[in-house]
């Protein structure tokens, strides 16, 4: 937040910065989908919905699980929400009893923490490292279970390092989780469309026996440039759905009925989201390639070679302890981020709010113009700093 006031208070001061921190696609709504959000308020279709979803986008989900991620749902083992995030809160407050623990792999999404402090449960982070692809290992897993030990959250394709698991990895994981009866596991796949060839999507409920142990969650706003539609799911066995229905229901009751119409458009689009969703992947892609190419450029800079979603997390640590003309020292990823705003007019996001410190985390959904302009200056103001 400190350094997005700092970014908004120089663009005031009519300095061009880059911003390349947000968390969302640079695309318009597919065209289709904003169509069939305007016909729903023409034809009147603005009142509420069931607290659950409509039915017409609780079977679409349906079908989608099933042709796309081998899953077996019926509707009412689905909940639609307003945005994934409130999938996940309600999942965590339904599942997490006080004191039970939450396992996080780092770097974590900002929010996992925080959602488990709500539930008044124990957010217990476990580290991963670059050289791992920042992927769980299932030593550093089986490592901190305990018996209070409730959910385990994973995200693949991961925000913030675009890593992605294997099936294999995955495999391993479940026979851990597998020995722990209590476990549930929380699968966060809402960047599963944003992947790059060879890495495949692999959805954690269809191994086997994780179905009955998984609440998959989903949503439109990354694969479908629909951030501000407001529109996620749920998929889990019937009585964590009840569950999470009961809590959403005296929160904000069903979503949308407007977006809903426009998921059921989404979802029509065809496997995988079709030749809408493929476009805009076909241009992520096009961007990590020229990011990575850059950033593996620069002195001193460690990178792991993210396989989906829309980010990068460089290690720049070599970088911290080191004096910067006309700055200052670099003392850590926080004073990196203020140093490429004021020196490279360029907004990125510090590691430490993702649990891992050495890093910074840069999303190259912006054009290709923007990403080059950025990484001009970048490699530019490095020159400032000695790190020999
Ligand atoms: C990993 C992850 N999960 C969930 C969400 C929430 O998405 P939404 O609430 O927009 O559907 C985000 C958004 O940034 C995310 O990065």
């Amino acid at each position: 937040m400190a350094i997005s006031d700092q970014a908004t208070a120089l663009v005031q001061a009519g300095v061009p910065i880059v911003r390349l921190a947000a968390g969302e696609p640079d695309f318009d709504t597919p065209e289709v989908i904003a169509e069939a959000g305007r016909m729903a308020i023409q034809e009147g279709f603005t009142r509420y919905t069931p607290n659950a979803g409509t039915m017409e986008l609780r079977s679409a989900i349906v079908h989608k699980l099933q042709e796309e991620n081998g899953l077996t749902y019926k509707t009412d083992e689905i909940l639609v929400s307003n945005g994934a995030k409130q999938c996940i809160t309600q999942a965590v407050l339904s599942v997490c009893s006080p004191g039970d623990e939450v396992i996080i792999p780092a770097p974590y999404w900002v929010s996992y923490p925080e959602m488990a402090r709500l539930a008044d449960a124990k957010p217990v982070v476990v580290q991963t490292s670059l050289t791992d692809d920042f992927l769980l290992t299932p030593d550093a897993l089986s490592a901190v279970l305990t018996e209070k030990s409730r959910l385990l959250i994973l995200c693949s394709p991961s925000n913030p390092t675009g890593s992605v698991y294997s099936q294999q990895m995955l495999d391993a994981i479940a026979k851990i989780v597998a020995k722990h009866p209590r476990l549930l596991v929380l699968s966060d796949e809402i960047y599963e469309h944003i992947i790059y060839s060879p890495a495949k999507h692999t959805s954690f409920a269809a191994l086997p026996g994780m179905w009955e142990r998984t609440l998959t969650v989903n949503g439109f706003s990354k694969a479908f440039a629909m951030t501000g539609w407001r529109l996620g799911y749920l998929a889990a066995p019937k009585r964590f759905v009840t569950a999470c229905n009961k809590v959403q229901s005296q929160l904000t009751s069903g979503a949308s009925s407007i977006s809903q119409k426009a998921g059921v458009a989404a979802m029509g689009l065809g496997f995988a989201g079709g030749e809408a969703v493929a476009k805009m992947v076909e241009a992520f892609q096009e961007r990590r390639d020229f990011m990575v190419r850059r950033l593996k450029s620069l002195k001193g800079v460690k990178l792991s070679v993210p396989q989906g979603a829309f980010y990068l997390f460089p290690d720049f640590s070599a970088y911290y302890g080191s004096e910067a003309q006309g700055f200052g020292t670099i003392l850590d990823s926080e004073s990196l981020c203020k140093f490429f705003l004021e020196k490279a007019h360029v907004a990125l996001v510090p590691g430490d709010a993702f649990g891992e410190p050495r890093c910074l985390r840069i999303s190259y959904a912006a054009s290709m113009e923007s990403l080059k302009t950025a990484m001009d200056s970048i490699e530019q103001s490095l020159t400032l700093i000695n790190i020999e």
